[in-house]
């Protein structure tokens, strides 16, 4: 969702505002814009559409030494120029804003009475004019005044013309960090965003404000009492968020799911069993107590956390419930006694998975997990237990290398859990080795591309695809859905095998692709049957087959054979083709496939 820069040097920033943006594409937007003070005067840039149509607006000299910027994803107000960010207040104070106020309503009224005039329609402005209404000559002494009357989750970057420039910024509920350089110190939403010009960086607490100036930075906490925090050196580089040889940051990512396992896996295994206390020093006791867990996460993550409930059921045999967390944080809940609370999620700070966390109150959990991609995310700084993904930075919009290492986390956990819950020694080895042959098999899949990029070629007309699965194929198939839909724009729906005829079968005809999974397992033939039952209404089907799923083929089926045994780690392999499948069809429809229209990386808001 939206990004924010903010830049304060001895230096011209407009580049660097720029590079940074640049860099904050991947959350997705769909508007962009930058500010900066120059000889006492604010001077601003923006644009519809791309960061690059923005950057061809700036001049190349533009001078300024002060500046913010920000990256728009609409929520209050139609993406357009007008409702682009920055906004300004009488020529004095610019803002840049992540989030929603919530009582902008209100706040907006009083402004109006008080004579302020608003050019946007977005709930942003009222922020720059309340600024305004308390400016004189202190700005983060405004802008506290400000945020004080505030309600939602945010976070803001403001700069101010004056005698002694200062930029200052705040965090309440959305993410924001300050760079950390020499003789210049700067902020954004993401450190990927300033890694070409700092790797030290001070993660904000909930409700902090930072004022940089031109003898440094300074941090208060929400009650304005002045604070310290930890610089945080960086191992990122720049390079992760560059395509290399590859077309797309998707297709990277795919093609980087061996390499992302494999670093998953490392020093967390050995031959035989998981190495102790991979989730932290508290694990061993939350493990031995629980009795129930509840996986809560959004989109792609909650496909994770439905596949791991077939794990954790049929390998522990411990009870597992899953749910979205829009849903679960809204809902009176019943929560058994010993419950661990486990969130998945790639970025660490989506809204929803994040508030679902903040609002347990049951004294029935013993324990909060965050299985996330993104270090020192809320989720992972706010969870008691905790295991990094190491998937390494995800740019495309549509998760991929996320998703399978969140699987393999989990299979982790299941692992972690049954070693202290006598699961049999050889069992726990065999998923082990499962575990360690993974990247190969993954490898080897990937060697499907250039027969799926054919198969591709079906889809590009059509205007829905169904796909189905069965066990723990179904959450499968519903990740393949949603791939297929959010880079393609075809409408794709997920269903259990066996619901087919319990509705959907009307919509089966010779326009319909039907896509399958077919694992060798007990399910086989109850599979056969519901392919049947789309053969005999015309429907095309497409099987992505396992080894030794013998199937009533027909002429017109499109089968690709997999080389990959069943396993527990079935479902993560299954996953290949079906993330090729969905890249190649959005290749041949020509869409915006790493930031699809709409849609946004991180979901900070609700
Ligand atoms: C995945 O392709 C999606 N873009 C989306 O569903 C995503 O998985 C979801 O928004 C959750 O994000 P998170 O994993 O960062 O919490």
């Amino acid at each position: 969702m939206c990004g924010i820069v903010g830049a304060l040097a001895q230096r011209d920033v407009s580049s660097i505002l720029l590079e940074g943006l640049r860099r904050l594409e991947y959350r997705g937007y769909d508007s962009a814009g930058l500010a900066i003070i120059n000889q006492q005067k604010l001077e601003r840039f923006r644009a519809l559409g791309k960061v690059q149509q923005l950057t061809d607006r700036v001049p190349l000299d533009q001078a300024g030494k002060i500046g913010i910027a920000h990256t728009r994803w609409a929520t209050h107000g139609k993406p357009s120029e007008t409702n682009a960010h920055p906004h300004f207040s009488r020529d004095r104070i610019a803002v840049v804003h992540n989030g929603i106020i919530e009582n902008y309503r209100e706040i907006r009224e009083n402004l109006l009475a008080a004579g302020y005039e608003f050019a946007s329609e977005t709930d942003t402005e009222v922020i720059a004019h309340l600024i305004e209404s308390y400016y004189e000559d202190d700005l983060y002494a405004a802008v506290k005044q400000a945020v004080d009357q505030l309600r939602g989750a945010f976070s803001l970057g403001i700069i101010a013309t004056g005698d002694s420039p200062a930029l200052v910024a705040c965090r309440r509920g959305s993410p924001l960090v300050v760079g950390v350089g020499i003789h210049e110190n700067f902020i954004a939403s993401d450190v990927s965003a300033l890694l070409p010009v700092t790797n030290r960086f001070v993660y904000l607490d909930e409700g902090d404000f930072v004022v940089l100036n031109a003898e440094g930075y300074a941090l208060y906490d929400s009650a304005g009492k002045p604070k310290e925090l930890e610089i945080t050196v960086s191992e990122r580089t720049g390079d992760s968020t560059f395509k290399g040889n590859y077309r797309h940051f998707m297709q990277k990512e795919i093609h980087e799911q061996a390499r992302a396992i494999t670093d998953c896996l490392v020093g967390r295994i050995d031959t035989t069993t998981v190495l102790d206390s991979i989730f932290g020093s508290e694990s061993e006791a939350v493990f031995t107590q629980l009795q129930n867990i509840q996986i809560v996460a959004c989109g792609t993550s909650y496909h994770a956390g439905l596949v791991a409930k077939y794990w954790i059921e049929a390998i522990l045999g411990i009870s597992c419930q899953v749910e979205v967390a829009s849903e679960f944080r809204y809902r009176k809940t019943v929560v058994p006694k010993h419950t661990l609370f486990v969130t998945l999620s790639q970025s660490g700070e989506t809204a929803d998975t994040l508030a679902a966390l903040r609002n347990l109150s049951s004294d029935n959990y013993c324990g909060s997990l965050s299985i996330c991609n993104v270090p020192e995310s809320p989720l992972v700084r706010e969870s008691s237990l905790v295991l990094m993904t190491r998937a390494g930075p995800e740019i495309g919009v549509a998760s991929t290398k996320a998703f399978t290492t969140q699987l393999v986390s989990m299979l982790l956990l299941v692992i972690s859990i049954g070693k202290l819950r006598n699961l049999n020694e050889s069992r726990i080895a065999s998923i082990v080795r499962e575990l360690i042959e993974l990247p190969r098999q993954i490898e080897q899949l990937l060697r499907l591309d250039a027969q799926i990029e054919l198969i591709a070629e079906d889809f590009i007309d059509k205007q829905h695809a169904l796909f189905l699965g069965r066990g723990e194929h179904y959450p499968i198939a519903m990740e393949g859905a949603l791939k297929l839909k959010e880079i393609s724009y075809i409408h794709a729906e997920a269903y259990p095998a066996g619901e087919l005829k319990h509705g959907p079968l009307a919509l089966v005809d010779s326009e319909m692709p039907v896509i399958v999974v077919t694992p060798n397992d007990e399910l086989l033939e109850k599979l056969q049957s519901n392919m049947q039952e789309v053969k005999a209404r015309g429907g095309k089907l497409y099987v992505f087959a396992h080894q030794g799923a013998k199937l009533d083929q027909s002429g017109d089926d499109v089968v690709v054979e997999m080389d990959c045994e069943t396993s527990w780690v079935t479902p993560i392999l299954s996953t290949i083709p079906l993330q090729l499948l969905s890249y190649h069809v959005a290749v041949l429809r020509g869409t915006d496939i790493d930031q699809p229209r709409n849609l946004a990386k991180s979901v900070t808001v609700e």
